[in-house]
């Protein structure tokens, strides 16, 4: 999929990028079209829903305490001026309005902290929850999923889009929640005392929601797309780091440079709009607020001159505009982190929303192993729809058969072998197993009953010894190490620094091409399971080696039906039957003699190999 590396300088700009886009484009309309309130409501639900409400509830109670208890703040003041301004008032009067004041702040402290580690809880907890969720729900799916997504894209969504929820999270849903309870408990409490003063000082309020929501319009799809520019920069880095050997090979790293550039400049762009927009709200909010101080103080002073309003009451109400301003200029910045996760929530869902395509049948039944009985009748397979790769293939390999498999490259040799083992659907026809319906059986027990070693060796970061038991868990060291013996792995493992307690980095990078075979072999042996496939699993060890390790595998293969794909016959040579594939089709089945003698196709891909002649794209 690595696309990028194909680009040439006379190609368009981006091809790669234009690929990815009609991808993109072609993917079918996932349900994450919906609109922002849907998406901001799922996620918060995800915070606050189900078992989480309770602790939400107490959290909401003590805020409405602590917001209370402020708001008490502006009022108390005001009292105590009124007691200053009015000729009767005594020093009793005062300090009880200032201790109660000080009770009202201490209150106001206390009770917010423990609110706010309620609601930090709440938040890492619903992180936490879409993070396993979507880890999860990856492997669930199919591999078509996988083939049509780029694996940065894929990272990125879970790291990127999961982090600006946690942000929402975090920050967004507390302030947002203690906002709006902050602007409503002070609007109620302005109403009561003043009903006059309270209608000046919220004209505003309209005013700014206004501003707000029509920058959310503004913003809202430039975020949408930073998100996205993010995502593919993330894809793009995957690329050329893993990438960065053919790049260094084919002298490309000002193209890399370049690319990556014009990616960048994408994400600074989109990012510049959405922010600025985003940022414009603080300057207007701010002003909002001062001009909210400036009616209630001439409003106050025209009500006061009436004799319909006291100082102290538009002292508090001067404090009151304050409480108003940070909550609601909250609401407004907030907006920004909001949209990016709606932005990040869209590509979750749909992620998320995607179905697995091979799923079991409802009435799927486990896999029973009589012997390893494979019959393949009629089948027809193509990943992509309308380009058909295997065409009517048929063919049976007995109980305990070992069966080769060779062709040119692409001829659909790993294909037919993603099929048996059921990583993909069949078109058409019937893949029996054991005279089991192949498409009636649970996934997991095929795959418990069948070992592959694949044409890439895959080793995780992990070590020697655990590599070996991924295969099987709950396997000894004794039963791991035997295994490796039996594969030839054992000598060069125990001259590594650590030993089978040596660590891989990054899928067996320091280690040889050949090395990393060996142990994917030993590790199919650990597994020892029933059906066993090996897709040119012995192509990179040189021939003394492969001679070696066939022994072992010999010993495995013994009573087990196998499947080997090699493209040097001498591997294939003692198989019972040899399926030869061309093009999607098997044109030829045999023993290796009865092949030699047809003098076919199979006849002169094996001269050439053994003339020294480089045999017509057999040799990989
Ligand atoms: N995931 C995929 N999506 C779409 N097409 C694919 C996919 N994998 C393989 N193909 C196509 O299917 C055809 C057969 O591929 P396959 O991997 O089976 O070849 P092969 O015989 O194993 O070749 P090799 O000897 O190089 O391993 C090729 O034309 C290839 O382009
Ligand atoms: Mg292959």
């Amino acid at each position: 999929m690595s696309a990028t590396t194909e680009t040439t300088a006379s190609a368009p700009r981006h091809p790669a990028r234009e690929a990815r886009r009609a991808r993109a484009a072609a993917k079918p309309p996932s349900t994450g079209a919906k609109d922002t309130t849907t998406i901001a409501l799922r996620l918060i639900g995800t915070m606050i829903g189900g078992r989480n409400t309770a602790k939400f509830v107490i959290a909401m109670v003590l805020l409405v305490v602590a917001i209370g208890a402020l708001v008490m703040l502006p009022y108390v003041s005001g009292q105590a001026i009124n007691v200053v301004a009015s000729k009767n008032g005594s020093l009793n009067e005062l300090s009880g309005w200032v201790i109660t004041g000080l009770v009202a702040a201490a209150v106001y402290i206390l009770v917010s902290f423990v609110a706010e580690r309620l609601m930090s809880r709440l938040a890492t907890g619903a992180t936490y929850t879409l993070q396993t969720r979507l880890a999860e729900h990856l492997q669930t799916l199919s591999l078509d999923f996988f083939d049509s997504r780029s694996t940065g894209e894929l990272v990125s969504s879970v790291t990127n889009d999961v982090e600006a929820i946690a942000r929402f999270f975090e920050t967004a849903v507390s302030q947002l929640i203690r906002a709006v309870l902050q602007v409503v408990i002070i609007a109620v409490i302005m109403l009561i005392i003043d009903w006059r003063l309270a209608i000046a000082a919220l004209l505003v309020v309209p005013a700014m929601l206004v501003i707000t929501s029509i920058v959310e319009r503004l913003s809202g799809p430039a975020f949408s797309k930073m998100q996205d520019e993010i995502g593919e920069l993330s894809g793009f880095y995957e690329e050329t780091i893993s990438g960065h050997k053919i790049i260094t090979a084919n002298r490309r790293q000002e193209w890399a440079m370049a690319a990556n550039k014009d990616r960048a400049d994408g994400v600074f762009t989109v990012g510049t709009k959405s922010f600025f927009l985003s940022l414009l709200q603080f300057p207007i909010t701010t002003a909002m607020s001062m001009l909210q101080i400036v009616i209630v103080v001439v409003v106050g002073a025209l009500l006061a001159v009436e004799h319909m309003t006291q100082v102290g009451v538009i002292v508090s109400f001067i404090g009151y505009a304050g409480l108003l301003a940070s909550p609601l200029s909250e609401i407004a910045n907030l907006t920004g982190t909001l949209l990016q996760a709606v932005a990040a929530g869209r590509r979750y869902y749909a992620i998320m929303e995607t179905q697995p395509t091979t799923v079991d049948a409802p009435d799927a039944a486990p896999y029973e192993f009589d012997g390893g009985h494979v019959q393949f009748q009629n089948v027809d397979f193509s990943y992509v729809p309308g380009r058909r790769i295997l065409k009517d293939n048929s063919f049976e390999a007995l109980p305990g058969q070992m069966i080769g498999i060779c062709g040119p490259t692409g001829a659909g040799k790993s294909t037919i072998i993603n099929i048996l083992t059921r990583y993909y659907d069949i078109d058409d026809g019937t893949i029996l197993i054991d005279g089991q319906n192949l498409a009636a059986l649970t996934q997991q027990s095929l795959r418990r009953s069948i070992g592959t070693v694949l044409q890439e060796a895959f080793l995780f970061s992990d070590t020697v010894m655990n590599n070996l038991r991924y295969a099987r868990e709950g396997a000894t060291d004794e039963e791991c190490i035997a295994a490796a013996k039996e594969a030839n792995a054992h000598e060069f493992i125990t001259n590594l620094p650590q030993g089978y307690d040596t660590p891989m980095i990054e899928r067996g990078a320091n280690l040889s091409q050949g090395q990393r075979q060996m142990i994917t072999i030993a590790r199919a042996m650990v597994a020892a399971p029933k059906i066993l496939i090996l897709d040119e699993a012995t192509s990179n060890v040189d021939t003394r080696t492969e001679r070696l390790i066939q022994q072992g595998l010999q010993r495995l293969m013994k009573g087990r039906t196998s499947f080997v794909i090699a493209h040097r016959l001498s591997t294939i040579r003692p198989a019972a039957k040899i399926l030869v594939v061309r093009s999607g089709e098997i044109v030829e089945i045999g023993s290796h003699d009865e092949l030699m003698a047809a003098k076919g196709f199979y006849h002169s891909l094996y001269m050439s190999q053994f003339k020294g002649k480089a045999p017509a794209g057999a040799e990989s």
